[in-house]
């Protein structure tokens, strides 16, 4: 299994501002482009993936929309639109949630209500964290543990204190090569690492 988490620190949990928001300061945009590159292949989709859109701009509490690759139905296309219709939707759904509660939005989509931290602490107990970083361990030298947990941002750094409590967890950091790129191709190269280590 490969998990992927992406903090998305600016993204509204309002359905409603998170579509007006497309093409906007907080670019949420990141987040239906991860989903695809996480998700989906030409005419194919990846089996065994969980993605988690951390979405932590919130009135009450941050959401966090998790996707099993294995359940999804269909999307709607693999367009952009598609992507940010199908979070809106599962955010819309989520309106009434109380703290850390639950919500099944479509087969294969669930909403939470927990903070990045607490995910990240109990994913911890089951799956090896590695966070994306670009001074990090090269990828290509790295010994990945079975159900690799990889931990992106979107366009705003994570927090220094929250590197520190990643470490805590004993998380690693790795990097896919020197430039910075979008969360969105971190996720297809780290795709291709693991997949090019399978052939
Ligand atoms: C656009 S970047 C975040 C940029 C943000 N200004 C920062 O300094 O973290 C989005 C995500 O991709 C990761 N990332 C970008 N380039 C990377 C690289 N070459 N290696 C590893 N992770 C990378 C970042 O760590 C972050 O999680």
């Amino acid at each position: 299994m490969r998990i992927f988490v992406l903090r998305a620190r600016s993204a509204p949990t309002d359905s409603r501002r998170f579509l007006t928001s497309v093409g906007g300061e907080a670019h949420v945009e990141i987040l239906a482009q991860t989903l695809t590159n996480t998700l989906l292949l030409s005419k194919d989709h990846y089996r065994d993936v969980v993605v988690y859109l951390v979405l932590e701009a919130t009135a009450d509490y941050a959401r966090t929309i998790r996707f099993d690759s294995n359940r999804l139905q269909d999307l709607g296309g693999f367009h952009e639109g598609a992507m940010l219709a199908t979070i809106a939707d599962a955010l819309a759904l989520s309106g009434e949630l109380g703290k850390e509660e639950e919500i099944d939005a479509a087969a294969g989509i669930s909403v939470r209500t927990i903070s990045f931290e607490h995910l990240l602490k109990q994913l911890a107990e089951q799956y090896p964290l590695y966070v994306l970083h670009r001074k990090g361990a090269d990828i290509r030298r790295v010994q990945f543990s079975e159900n690799p947990c990889f931990v992106l941002t979107d366009h705003i750094p994570m927090p220094k204190k929250t590197f520190h409590t990643l470490k805590r967890l004993g998380a690693e950091n790795i990097s896919v090569g020197p430039r910075m790129l979008f969360a969105s191709q971190c996720v297809v190269l780290i795709h291709n690492e693991l997949d090019r280590r399978m052939a």
